[in-house]
């Protein structure tokens, strides 16, 4: 599938639920998000057709991602229905981590290929100040159960938040050092309830390359918005995701299902389409998928601070 620039789109991101067992500032509200009723997500087996539909027409790259997709229940039977399609060659997951210790193996056995995982601080009480809830413990316990499973490569999203995590730039760094992880650091964005706060706290992901001279440029794969680098010697790598300061829409191969089943053809686009109602009115999967990757912005605007109010973040899935 192209969309009207030439893009090659190749990439689905599915949220499949908005609700999360932490509550980071940057993300959603400090009092959670009302439990949707059932129908207003899709059913796994609409997903299962959506995602079979855009198999046939070139994508083959799909992430679960939420909120927390770990609590969705039955996530080990959509993952094993999305494991059975042909054509998927990635299957990944962007999770917390927390809910990893008890359910890896099983992610890992019911099919899914490996997980990002989000951690933004080593120190346990900065860790529960960012997440309001969380216990850093219990991210650890989860990278290393991740690790165990083979849920790998593995990939590790810090984002970067000015006055917050700057001073653990070295130690992030330096984590690579002895372990066969990406730590990728993200510029902040602006989005939603989380805007303002955004705002305050962005710093660009450069800093990390002022912080740390020593890193060198690595290859990176043609179309990931990470630019890799690594600091010589080590055995993981250090990823720069700055749509920001280095915006990558040019490159741009994804689509996004929301949690609440719609199709997003930018993460900061207020364009959305309804898949249950496109669905009711006759569509089949295939067109409501063209119709997604026709609609796709040339690029986003949130350099020239232009926010989305509609929704958070734990709605999108990043
Ligand atoms: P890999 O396939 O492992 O490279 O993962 P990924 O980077 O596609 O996914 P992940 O969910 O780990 O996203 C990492 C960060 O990049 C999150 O903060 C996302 O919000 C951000 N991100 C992912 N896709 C886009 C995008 O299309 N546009 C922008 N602006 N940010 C994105
Ligand atoms: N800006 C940048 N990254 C964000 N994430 C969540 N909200 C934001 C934001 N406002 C990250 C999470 C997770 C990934 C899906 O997106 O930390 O790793
Ligand atoms: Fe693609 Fe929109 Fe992300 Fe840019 S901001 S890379 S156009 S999804």
């Amino acid at each position: 599938m192209r969309d009207h620039f030439g893009r090659k789109v190749n990439y689905l991101r599915i949220s499949i639920t908005d609700l999360c067992n932490l509550r980071c500032v940057y993300c959603m509200p400090e009092e959670g998000v009302p439990k949707r009723r059932h129908a207003t997500n899709l059913s796994f087996e609409e997903i299962e057709a959506l995602v079979r539909a855009g198999a046939d027409m070139g994508i083959d790259k799909i992430r679960l991602t939420g909120g927390e997709p770990l609590v969705r229940a039955g996530v080990l039977d959509l993952v094993k229905k999305l494991g059975a399609i042909p054509g998927i060659r990635d299957f990944a997951m962007t999770t917390n981590g927390i809910l990893l210790p008890e359910m890896a193996a099983d992610l890992k056995a019911a099919g899914l290929r490996r997980v990002n995982i989000s951690l933004d601080t080593f120190d346990p009480e900065k860790y529960a100040r960012i997440t309001r809830c969380g216990r850093l413990e219990d991210a650890l316990a989860g990278i290393d159960a991740a690790v165990a499973a083979g849920l790998t490569p593995l990939k590790i999203n810090t984002v970067l938040i000015k006055g917050f995590n700057d001073d653990e730039i070295e130690a992030f760094v330096h984590y690579t050092k002895t372990r066969p992880v990406e730590v990728r650091f993200i510029e902040l964005m602006p989005l939603g309830d989380g805007a303002e706060y955004a705002f305050g706290q962005y710093m660009p992901g450069e800093a990390v390359l002022a912080r740390v001279p020593e890193l060198v440029p690595a290859a990176s794969p043609p179309g990931a918005p990470a630019r890799l680098c690594t600091l010589p010697g080590a055995l993981g790598k250090v990823g720069l995701i700055n749509p920001i300061s280095h915006r990558f829409c040019s490159d741009c191969n994804r689509i996004r299902l929301t949690a609440d089943g719609k199709l997003k053809p930018c993460l900061h686009s207020d364009e959305e389409l309804d898949v249950k109602a496109l669905r009711g009115a006759g569509r089949s999967y295939r067109e409501i998928l063209e119709m997604a990757v026709s609609a796709k912005p040339e690029r986003h605007h949130i350099d020239e601070h232009e926010t989305i109010k509609k929704r958070n973040m734990n709605e999108i899935g990043g």
